[in-house]
């Protein structure tokens, strides 16, 4: 047998029987004898089978979070050995993932427009087509003192990153849940933008009476009846961050009723919306008497994102 395939089979032999929690001394030494190469190829064998998907990118990076790397440094190491202390983490965490937990919430942060974010079960992990949203909305910020609204906040990546963006915007990020405020907070003190970030709890716009020259929203807009359809791993991202009501899109329709009375002359509407949403929601803007209604596609094809105007 070459000698590749054979540490590669007792890599993926060991982590197997580690993962299951048997640890005969036999086996302890084969662990002991690992590389950073073998144990990256029988985690991501041990992915594929529980069906992750970009099995061997999620190994590499729970292996250079360990050991605090950058996951490109891990290829300068493949020969490294790893010792069992540096083994049982990663254990735990190969199988954590197997078993769907989101790999942003093993790692605590996700990148968002270039900036770290921490991540865990108090909010929605965020999503690339939310970032597309962000970077749509660059060029449609006049006002570079714009005040700008970001309504379901979640972990606060909106608000955060136009705020970075933007130095001279004033922000302010509402959310109905205590968790995601708290979570948000924590990302507006690390990332120093607690003065022109303020976080409220609000029902939408309910407890708010300023008027804005942005209102921007990821509102939850998954149906109650797609909850079968959803994977264990979107599961784990708060009920309240994902099911918008029976249909999926009544909160949105709730904010594009309350927006008018809190937008400037002309002020933006921009929402992310679901599948399927895009006619029956630009139908109802334009019964609302929204104009310059603009929607957009995802990277992926899919109608995701208004831009609309009030007044
Ligand atoms: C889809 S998540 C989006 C989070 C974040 N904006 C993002 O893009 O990652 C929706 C957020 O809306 C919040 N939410 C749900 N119902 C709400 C309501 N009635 N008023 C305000 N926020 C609400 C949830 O708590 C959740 O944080």
């Amino acid at each position: 047998m070459h000698s590749d395939a054979r540490v590669h089979r007792q890599t993926s032999g060991a982590l197997e029987r580690g993962y299951r929690g048997v640890a005969a001394s036999r086996d302890l030494r084969l662990i002991a004898a690992v590389t950073v190469l073998g144990v990256l190829q029988a985690s991501s064998d041990y992915l594929k089978k529980r069906k992750i998907d970009n099995a061997r990118l999620n190994a590499e990076h729970l292996l250079a979070h360990l050991l605090d790397r950058k996951r490109i440094e891990l290829y300068l190491e493949f020969e490294r050995e790893l010792t069992e202390t540096e083994l049982a983490p990663l254990r735990d965490l190969v199988r954590r993932r197997g078993e769907g937990v989101p790999l942003q919430h093993l790692l605590g942060t996700v990148e968002f427009c270039g900036l770290t974010i921490l991540c865990d079960q108090r909010a929605m992990v965020p999503r690339p087509e939310t970032e597309e949203l962000v970077e749509l909305l660059e060029s449609r910020i006049e006002n570079r003192e714009s005040r700008i609204v970001d309504v379901g906040t979640g972990s606060g990546v909106i608000a955060l990153t136009l705020a970075a963006k933007f130095p001279e915007t004033e922000v302010y990020a509402l959310d109905i849940s205590e968790d995601a405020l708290a979570l948000g907070r924590s990302n507006a003190e690390r990332l120093g933008l607690t003065e022109r970030v303020h976080f409220f709890k609000s029902n939408l716009l309910q407890n708010i009476s300023e008027r804005f020259d942005l209102i921007v929203a990821n509102l939850p807009y998954i149906s109650m009846q797609d909850r079968q359809s959803l994977s264990s791993e979107v599961l784990h991202d708060p009920a309240i961050a994902l099911f918008g009501g029976a249909r999926g899109d009544e909160l949105i329709r709730d904010l594009i009723e309350q927006a008018p009375p809190h937008l400037q002359s002309n002020g933006l509407l921009a929402l992310e919306i679901g599948v399927g949403q895009s006619e029956p929601l630009r139908e109802f803007l334009v019964e609302k008497n929204f104009h310059d209604i603009e929607s957009k596609k995802d990277y992926s094809g899919t109608p995701r994102f208004f831009f609309a105007r009030y007044g």
